[in-house]
């Protein structure tokens, strides 16, 4: 089941779609705030996403429209005015700026339907995913051959370069890459990709939504980057290294005092710490070992609130929460942090009686509700038939 149809087009429009796409969000199990130090991660695509309609137009313009902000109608945008405008076609415009900076430059202007089921703000990456799905769109529109790595990559550049957030890979290249049923063990350095089955006979990714998304969520991750650097710099006085990611926990340990200030030798902890666990869960993950997997995701979820700080109350309740239950292998936050959702590690058949007692739990606590999604890990972006 499509969520776009032809009539969609054409109802705003008044002519006939070329082109329909789908890119995904992404879920991180385990390995946060390690792809912008070079180390692992282990996202997988979900099968909640966006899908976009499109066919060029003579005009030289690009017309946005998105079904879920059917309010704000079409945005008239061009190549040769400013990208950040303030509004989410931003998002579309930074990318054509991008495709077109690096050689490929549309041969005329396009019109552009969106519509999405990918829950906006809660770190499930709706942006990354608006991003390679311009990127699939221009090239589909325009027979180019770009992969879906460097579709991956000109969406980060887009986000860092005109968005103004200096986010890593993990969120683009887990949209453009993924696969069905497999989660992807990326290492950011190197870009070497290991895609991982997922047993759902035995477990399912659950994902619970806090419902709440902090105003400095993307500059504190910007200063996060910025505490990374200095740590780094700090380090390679002592000894070069070319990321934080690159030492293992004993070597940091032994070097550690060389970074000056407590809060970034904190933040380097963490970046060491979170890689080494992730490398574990994948080896556990490779032998069948999903209690061990669940466990590296408990002690993630510890790190990431004490030594890197990005938690906030409602993640760590809806983490704690899961802990006590008996049927879940782990839970921690996931994605950037400061809101957004907890990923869940659910035995099989239990995921009802894990979304009914964590509902029931938030909603006394906070007074509202908090979504609850069974993901399936799905494809990364393509053209739809
Ligand atoms: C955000 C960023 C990613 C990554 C995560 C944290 O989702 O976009 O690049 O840094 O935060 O792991």
């Amino acid at each position: 089941m499509h969520i776009l149809s032809g009539s969609d087009f054409l109802a705003v429009f008044g002519r006939r779609h070329s082109l329909h796409c789908f890119a995904p969000g992404r879920v991180n199990l385990i390995g946060d705030h390690t792809d912008y130090n070079g180390g692992r991660v282990f996202p997988c695509a979900i099968n909640l996403g966006i899908e976009c309609m499109a066919a060029p137009r003579s005009d030289g313009r690009f017309g946005f429209y998105s079904a879920n902000f059917p309010k704000a109608g079409v945005s008239e945008r061009s190549l040769n005015e400013p990208v950040r405008s303030g509004g989410w076609s931003d998002y579309p415009m930074a990318v054509i700026r991008t495709f077109s900076r690096f050689g490929y430059v549309p041969p005329s202007g396009a019109d552009f339907l969106f519509k999405g089921n990918l829950p906006d703000g809660a770190g499930l990456s709706s942006s990354a995913a608006l991003e390679v799905l311009t990127g699939s769109v221009l090239c589909g529109l325009w027979n180019w051959s770009v992969t879906p790595q460097q579709n991956a990559v000109l969406g980060q550049f887009a986000e860092n370069r005109f968005i103004g957030v200096n986010c890593g890979i993990m969120d683009q290249f887990a949209s453009a890459m993924g696969r069905k049923g497999h989660a992807l063990l990326l290492d950011t350095y190197t870009l070497d990709l290991e895609y991982a089955p997922i047993d759902s006979s035995r477990a399912s990714v659950v994902i619970v939504n806090t419902g709440v998304k902090h105003s400095l969520a993307s500059s504190a991750y910007n200063t996060r980057r910025r505490e990374c650097e200095t740590a780094l710099a700090n380090l390679c006085e002592r000894r070069k290294i070319p990321s934080l990611c690159s030492l293992r926990k004993e070597e940091f340990a032994a070097l550690s005092d060389s970074i000056s200030d407590e809060t970034c030798r904190r933040r380097a902890r963490h970046a060491v710490s979170e890689n080494s666990r992730t490398i574990a869960a994948a080896d556990a993950l490779r032998k069948g070992d999903i209690a061990q997997f669940g466990a590296l995701m408990n002690e993630s979820h510890l790190s990431l609130r004490d030594d890197y700080e990005v938690s906030c109350d409602e993640l760590d309740f809806l983490a704690s929460c899961a802990w006590e239950l008996p049927y879940v292998y782990g839970a921690r936050m996931t994605g950037g942090g400061f809101g957004g959702c907890t990923v869940n590690l659910v035995k099989h058949g239990n995921e009802g009686d894990f979304a009914a007692c964590i509902k029931d739990a938030y909603r006394k606590k906070f007074g509202i509700e908090c979504a609850v999604y069974n993901v399936i890990p799905g494809e990364g972006a393509g053209i739809l038939q």
